[in-house]
């Protein structure tokens, strides 16, 4: 009965008759022995009756708690369909709905008031041989601002990501949920809410408490990547500055997104024939998306032989206040880098007229902030521009493939941070990419449980990048596509993997012995 209960174990219908003569599991079972494809048949089937995403969710959940493997089974089967509905978008829902559709831990949930005993605490996990750690605070889920504990939604989508696209083996993934409180008074008014009831800490107090959790990491799982996800903005990127050289670490708010819009520009070169390093790059939103893009393009472009200067001047930002500019007081010291001494410029559509870019990307949650004007504008300049509408959800987006093409008469190279129809222009066919974390952090994270680097630097992000890039046929080309059919998630992460756990041999990182067979 043991084994029935135990999901890891558990195969259900699919016990042989050997098997089920010797684990006693006789009468237990119904007389079907089947194969798990007739398995995967009938979660499909229940999956077609559920009304909506949430309730899939739900189902999915329930069918993990029952059998691991015939639920990352199913997922696998086809990972585009199921990443909406274990991660985004349903899982935002889910993670609103956290504690009221509470059913099983599936992580480690680790509180403030824990101080003192995380190490002891850590050692409650079951698994012995933790390679990745995905942690969040709650701080800032997705676009719905601070959850709590309500957040651990996250994490345990995030983990099994790695599984569905990459076939990372899930019992070395461990989601976790640092809790340290909420902001969010609604949460703490709810009598079901599942996490610690206070405010958030001051910087001080949080970050001690993650420092205590790093270091307790590092001991209890030394071979162990720790995978930052939906920190508050701040934090995130005050904490990947602190752990990034230090251990074996990486955000994929940061990170990951500033590789994939690396990984689109790629592509775009790709198509227009252009060079990166010829590029003009304006990014539209200079917040935490907005800076990791800047961070990463110009480490690639120093990576093409341009020195930090000369990289750095090929990218301009605008946030509310406008361009930025020497002359403004308001910019924090990541902005400053990309501030140019000009006079100021207040709108869109004058900083493209001076400044002149070959790429515009949207990283401002500002919806249909590119308009007619603004895409002609791009097309008279540039003749093939680069249109990134990466804020998301939908009514966020800075325009619509329809717009970008339309407006810029079929010249626009064009890519979003959400799905797109196809677009048809005359007998051309358009097909938008879009720039979905999913396409590098499950391969990179392969290379890392590969190779196992010391650290995780951006290098190995821009080899991930180019790597996605490269990956478009002629016909993809054609199309306008800047990012491969995301159908093949599995293929274009095991090539992700392959080249990220070369450079981190190639770099010296590894910690583990490169395969001579
Ligand atoms: P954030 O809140 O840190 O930054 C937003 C930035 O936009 C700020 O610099 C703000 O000043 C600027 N902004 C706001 N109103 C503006 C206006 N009227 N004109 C010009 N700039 C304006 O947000 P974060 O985390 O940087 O995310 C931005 C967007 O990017 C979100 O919609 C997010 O969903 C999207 N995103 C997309 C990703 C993808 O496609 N893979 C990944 C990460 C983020």
């Amino acid at each position: 009965m043991d084994r029935l209960r135990d999901p890891q174990l558990n195969k259900g219908t699919a016990f042989s008759t050997v098997e089920r003569r010797a684990l006693q599991l006789e009468g237990l079972l119904p007389a079907v022995v089947e194969n798990i494809d007739s398995q995967v048949q009938r979660v499909m089937n229940h999956l077609e009756l559920k009304p909506n995403d949430l309730e899939r969710y739900i189902y999915m959940t329930g069918l993990l708690d029952r059998n691991e493997t015939l639920f990352f089974k199913v997922l696998m089967s086809d990972p585009t369909r199921f990443v909406p509905i274990m991660y985004n978008p349903t899982v935002g829902e889910a993670c609103l709905k956290f504690s009221d559709i509470y059913r099983r831990n599936g992580g480690m949930y680790i509180t403030i008031a824990d101080r003192g005993k995380i190490k002891d605490i850590l050692r409650n996990w079951p698994e012995k041989d933790v390679r990745f750690i995905c942690v969040s605070t709650g701080g800032r889920i997705l676009g719905l601002g601070d959850l709590g504990a309500n957040g651990m939604g996250i994490p345990l989508g995030k983990l099994q990501l790695y599984t569905a696209c990459a076939g990372v083996p899930p019992d070395k993934l461990l989601p976790i949920l640092l809790d340290c409180g909420t902001d969010n008074e609604q949460l703490l008014d709810n009598p079901l809410y599942i996490g610690i009831r206070r405010f958030r800490p001051e910087v001080a107090e949080l970050d001690a408490f993650v420092q205590e959790f790093v270091d307790a990491v590092q001991d209890v799982y030394p071979e162990c990547c720790i995978h930052f996800e939906d920190w508050k903005g701040v934090d995130a990127i005050r904490l990947l500055k602190k752990y990034k050289e230090k251990i074996c670490c990486y955000n994929d708010d940061i990170q990951g997104t500033a590789g994939v819009a690396l990984a689109g520009l790629i592509g775009a070169m790709n198509i227009t024939e252009g060079k990166l390093r010829e590029q003009r790059i304006l990014i539209f939103g200079a917040g935490s998306a907005g800076i990791g893009i800047a961070n990463m393009t110009t480490a690639a472009l120093r990576d093409e032989g341009l020195t930090y200067d000369d990289a750095v001047s090929r990218i301009a930002m605008v946030d509310a206040g406008g361009l930025l500019t020497k002359g403004r007081k308001d910019l924090s010291e990541d902005q400053l880098i990309y501030a140019k001494n000009c006079e100021p410029v207040k709108d869109l559509l004058n900083t493209i007229h001076l400044l002149k870019p070959t790429v515009l990307i949207g990283v401002s949650t500002v919806g249909k902030a590119f308009t007619r004007d603004v895409i002609r504008a791009m097309t008279e300049q540039t003749g093939r521009p680069g249109i990134f509408a990466l804020s998301n959800p939908t009514d966020h987006a800075e325009c619509s493939a329809t717009e970008a093409y339309e407006w810029s008469d079929g010249k626009a190279v064009f890519a979003a941070g959400v799905p797109f129809d196809e677009v048809k222009i005359g007998d051309k066919l358009f097909i938008p990419g879009q720039a979905n974390n999913f396409y590098l952090f499950p391969g990179v994270s392969l290379g890392i449980y590969a190779a196992m680097p010391k650290i995780v630097p951006d290098a190995l992000w821009i080899e991930a990048a180019r790597t996605l890039g490269s990956l478009l046929t002629p016909v993809q080309k054609r199309n306008g596509m800047v990012f491969p059919p995301q159908k093949d998630i599995f293929d274009i992460s095991t090539k992700v993997a392959h080249r990220v756990a070369k450079m981190a041999f190639e770099k010296g990182l590894a910690k583990q012995v490169y395969p001579t067979t």
